[in-house]
Order: structure tokens, then C-alpha cells, then sequence
């Protein structure tokens, strides 16, 4: 039996999808994937996005700013990504949030971009998804003043932080980092977050989980992430996929 699988974040725009994106896409059906939303990270990625939504019947989308594409954004940037939420199939603000791994943008401009997209989604009754590098402190001290519905993508955080997630009312989305050999931190994540909070993701073409890691990640890879937390959580690999389907389709107001 195929399982479902729900990838709730993925960036097929990426360049290294350039030479076979339409192959790659209609093949992961017959490899259990039901659900995908991909993830813009600027204007254009999301725009892309409400196309690939047209286009494939198991794509959803989130579209946002990311931190790193948050300056010179056009003066009207907010309301060309509110106009994109339009599209039925657009179910969330996002990739948003701050990144002081790569501190390519001044974290000024970033903690602005982040606050006014928040507000927007607020403004909008959308979830968002958050991108955390390196920002801890930062982006909690930003989500508890605006206390948003959303997901913490590929979460990296201690279970310290998890728990204060959590108790906002946050769900997380675990990807491939969980398989790796050096995850300590994802593993103790994975132990301890409540069922109903955790949802699964690939942020393909990155990060593709063991036996695959360094390749090109795909959303069929999302089995090998679920394999591990199954085993971790004690539950088996199809209640997994049920139960992180039926929290992303809660979560994005997707009826299956
Ligand atoms: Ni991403």
C-alpha cells in the first residue's frame, strides 16, 4: 500500500530542479506523495508558486519574503503578496523570519520585514511559516508580541525552545536533519513533541535525510524522515503520515 505524504515545505522553483522539475513532480505520486506546499522566498519564487499551484493538483503554497531576499524590497511588496493569497490553493505567509547565520541582510531590515508580514498574515487569518537560523533569541521575542498560527520549518532549536513553541500554540515541521548521524538536538525534538504539533518536511532540494544525504532531496524522500521519528515516537510509519497529514491539512485549512 502507498502511504500519503504531505510535504509542507519544499522549494521546487530552486535552480537545481531546472533540468527535470516536471519529470521530478509527476513521479512523486506513484511514490506516496499526496500533498506538497512549496515555499517562496521573494516576489518572483512566489509567484512561481501560485503557477505551480495552477499547474499540479497536490501543489499548495505559502508565499513571503525570506530574510535573506528582505532588502530593496519594492515599496508595495506587501499588498503583491496579499494579492497572491487570493489564489485558493495559497494556504500560508511564508518563508518568513530572520537569519543571522548568513547576516546577509542588516537584522534591522529583517525584524521589519518579518514584523510587517506577520501583520499581514494576521491581517489575512493565514498561517505562517518561520524560518529560524541562528535567531533564536530574535524570533521568539518577535512571535511572542504577535502570536501567530504557524509552523516552525525545519526546526533546529533545543527542546528548551521547542517547549516555549509550543506553549504559544505552534506547531514544528522536522525534515532529513533528524536522520542525521550528529541530530542529538532533532532527536530529543522529535521525542518530545506532541503528536498533534508535528508535521513532516523536506525543504527540497536541501537536506535530504540518510541514506540520501548530500543528493538532491525530493518529497518522496520525506519516507526516511518518517521512518526515524516513527521509530522514535513508538508509532508506526503509517499512523505517522496520518497524523502529520491530518495536523497540515488543520493547520492550512486543506480539505483532503
Ligand atoms: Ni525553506
Amino acid at each position: 500500500m502507498k502511504e500519503t505524504i504531505f510535504d509542507v515545505h519544499a522549494h521546487y522553483d530552486d535552480p537545481k530542479f531546472d533540468e527535470d522539475r516536471e519529470e521530478v513532480l509527476l513521479s512523486l505520486k506513484e511514490k506516496g506523495v499526496g500533498y506538497i506546499i512549496n515555499a517562496g522566498t521573494d516576489i518572483s519564487t512566489s509567484q512561481t508558486t501560485v503557477e505551480y499551484c495552477d499547474r499540479y493538483d497536490f501543489m499548495y503554497g505559502a508565499v513571503g519574503i525570506h530574510p535573506e531576499n528582505a532588502d530593496n524590497l519594492p515599496n508595495e511588496y506587501l499588498s503583491v503578496i496579499e494579492e497572491m493569497t487570493k489564489h485558493k490553493k495559497i494556504v500560508a505567509i511564508g518563508e518568513i523570519g530572520l537569519d543571522y547565520y548568513w547576516d546577509s541582510v542588516p537584522r534591522d531590515v529583517q525584524k521589519k520585514v518579518f514584523q510587517e508580514q506577520l501583520i499581514l498574515a494576521e491581517k489575512l487569518q493565514m498561517p505562517v511559516v518561520i524560518h529560524d537560523r541562528d535567531a533564536h533569541g530574535d524570533t521568539m521575542e518577535i512571535l511572542r508580541q504577535y502570536r501567530p498560527k504557524g509552523i516552525m520549518h525545519c526546526f533546529s532549536g533545543s527542546v528548551e525552545l521547542c517547549k516555549e513553541i509550543v506553549k504559544l500554540g505552534m506547531s514544528i515541521s522536522l525534515g532529513g536533519v533528524v536522520t542525521f548521524k550528529n541530530a542529538r538536538h532533532s532527536v530529543e525534538v522529535a521525542k518530545y513533541i506532541p503528536l498533534d504539533r508535528l508535521m513532516l518536511e523536506t525543504d527540497a532540494p536541501y537536506l535530504s535525510p540518510v541514506p540520501f544525504r548530500g543528493k538532491r532531496c525530493d518529497s518522496s524522500l520525506i519516507r526516511f524522515t518518517a521512518e526515524k521519528i516513527a521509530e522514535i515516537k513508538a508509532v508506526s510509519l503509517d499512523d505517522l503520515l496520518k497524523i502529520t497529514r491530518e495536523n497540515a491539512f488543520k493547520m492550512f485549512g486543506i480539505t483532503p
